[in-house]
């Protein structure tokens, strides 16, 4: 394992920091306080190929690798984590599902129009009675020979009211459990499908999360992603890289709540010298860098076996687990830091603080990481 960076994955940090910081951060505090959808912002993330990262050149995409995703999210999810979110579920489950397991008609349908942001996706897992327990699925899909008819509901979808393209795990056949799971590909303007009213979230406020129902929707069979009943493989699978992206977002809170704690304690004065020189201060700082670097390590190591295609599960777990803790404690750090300044909004450390939360909870609580991560243990993966 290589801990140097290419030059081109240098230049995507780069491209991805100035992009956060010169616009994406004016705006950030206001578009989360209204909850307002970053429009414009997504609109630039497509035409710069952040939406598509991964996806081949052949389908409009960037070509690039797990790593240099990995990079540009740190970088985006430092400033704003509703744009991060979104660009993680474009890119790691909705993109790379397809290309990675749709019919060669799925993949020149929908990836050149997701890859460009010109649609956006959205991955629908849960429901309100399967959440961590997945398998439960709820929602129908009835094979009735050419098309299967889409019956339910699914809850949390996040890009719920501004995504074009829906991937929908729903079970065809009860009596085979997981096995009777498919994935299906429904497009948002399709008949019977309805969008829930807009919920009012702690953080990553400016992303959309939405109920969507689905009534009678006409699936055409040519919509269903790898052979009948492979749907809850795929969604575990698609997960296990999603769980990078998620990772690096968690990464990127904990760097960016660090590098604004680490200027204001050099700026700020009290009792005769800069807050930085005062022990309790100081050690803050170093148990944040510290713990920043051990996740940091754990999330480039889990994209560097996915790109060298090696077994990634575990280790996608263990760095969503950890970074998303690291994020959530230091978080609390940089705003203790900050004193009175860091519980107002124009400090940005109070945002990131919110922000760090769901990613302790999405793509799999940290008690669902444990159990990857326990049962690949108990059967020997790791070490
Ligand atoms: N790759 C391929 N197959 C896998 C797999 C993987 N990573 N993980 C499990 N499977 C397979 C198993 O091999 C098994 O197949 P067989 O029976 O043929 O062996 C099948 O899937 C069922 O696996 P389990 O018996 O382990 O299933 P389980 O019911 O015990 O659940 C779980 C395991 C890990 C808890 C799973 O249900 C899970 O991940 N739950 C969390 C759901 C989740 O992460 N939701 C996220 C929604 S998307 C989202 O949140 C997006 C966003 O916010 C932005
Ligand atoms: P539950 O499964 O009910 O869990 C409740 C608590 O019990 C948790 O602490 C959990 O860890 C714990 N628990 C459950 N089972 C066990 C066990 N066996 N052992 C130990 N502890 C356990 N889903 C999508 O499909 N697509 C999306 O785009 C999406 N976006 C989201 C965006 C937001 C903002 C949010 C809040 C959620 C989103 N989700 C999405 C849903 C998310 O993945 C689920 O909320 C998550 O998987 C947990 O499910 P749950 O909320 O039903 O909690």
């Amino acid at each position: 394992m290589f801990f140097e960076l290419t030059e081109e994955q240098l230049a995507v940090q780069e491209a991805a920091r100035e992009f956060a910081q010169k616009e994406l951060k004016p705006g950030v505090i206001e578009r989360d306080s209204k909850q307002e959808f970053p429009k414009e912002q997504i609109r630039r993330m497509g035409e710069l190929g952040f939406l598509g990262m991964m996806v081949s050149p052949e389908y409009g995409g960037g070509g690039m690798d797990t790593m240099s995703y990995v990079l540009a999210m740190e970088e985006i999810s430092k400033v704003d984590n509703s744009c991060s979110v979104i660009m993680s579920v474009n890119n790691s489950l909705v993109c790379w599902g397809i290309e990675t397991f749709g019919s060669e008609a799925q993949k020149a349908k929908y990836l050149p129009k997701l890859a460009s942001g010109e649609w956006i996706g959205s991955f629908c897992l849960s429901e309100p009675e399967a959440g961590s327990d997945a398998t439960m699925q709820r929602t129908t899909a009835v094979d009735m020979g050419d098309h299967y008819l889409l019956n339910g509901t699914k809850n949390w979808i996040t890009n719920g009211g501004s995504s074009s393209v829906h991937l929908v795990m729903a079970q065809t056949d009860a009596e085979k459990g997981h096995k009777g799971i498919n994935c299906l590909i429904v497009e948002a303007d399709w008949q019977g499908v309805t969008v829930g009213a807009k919920e009012d979230k702690l953080g990553i406020r400016s992303s959309d999360t939405h109920t969507i129902m689905y009534t009678d929707v006409k699936v055409p069979k040519e919509n269903r992603i790898g052979e009948d009943g492979f749907g809850f493989k795929f969604a575990m699978k698609t997960l296990s890289g999603g769980r990078i992206g998620i990772a690096a977002q968690a990464l990127g809170i904990a760097g960016g709540a660090y590098e604004l704690a680490l200027a204001y304690s050099k700026e700020r004065e009290a009792f005769g010298k800069p807050i930085s020189k005062h022990q309790a201060i100081a050690f803050k700082l170093a148990d944040m860098a510290t713990e920043i670097e051990a996740a940091k390590l754990m999330v480039y190591r889990s994209a560097w076996l996915k790109d060298n295609s090696m077994d990634y599960d575990m280790a996608s777990s263990m760095a969503k687990l950890y970074a998303s803790e690291v994020a959530m404690r230091h978080t609390v750090e940089a705003v203790q830091v900050h004193g009175g300044y860091g519980f107002v909004k124009e400090y940005h450390v109070e945002r990131l603080m919110r922000d760090a939360k769901i990613t302790q909870i999405y793509e799999g609580t940290s008690e669902v990481q444990r159990i990857v991560i326990s049962r690949g243990i108990l059967k020997g993966q790791l070490y």
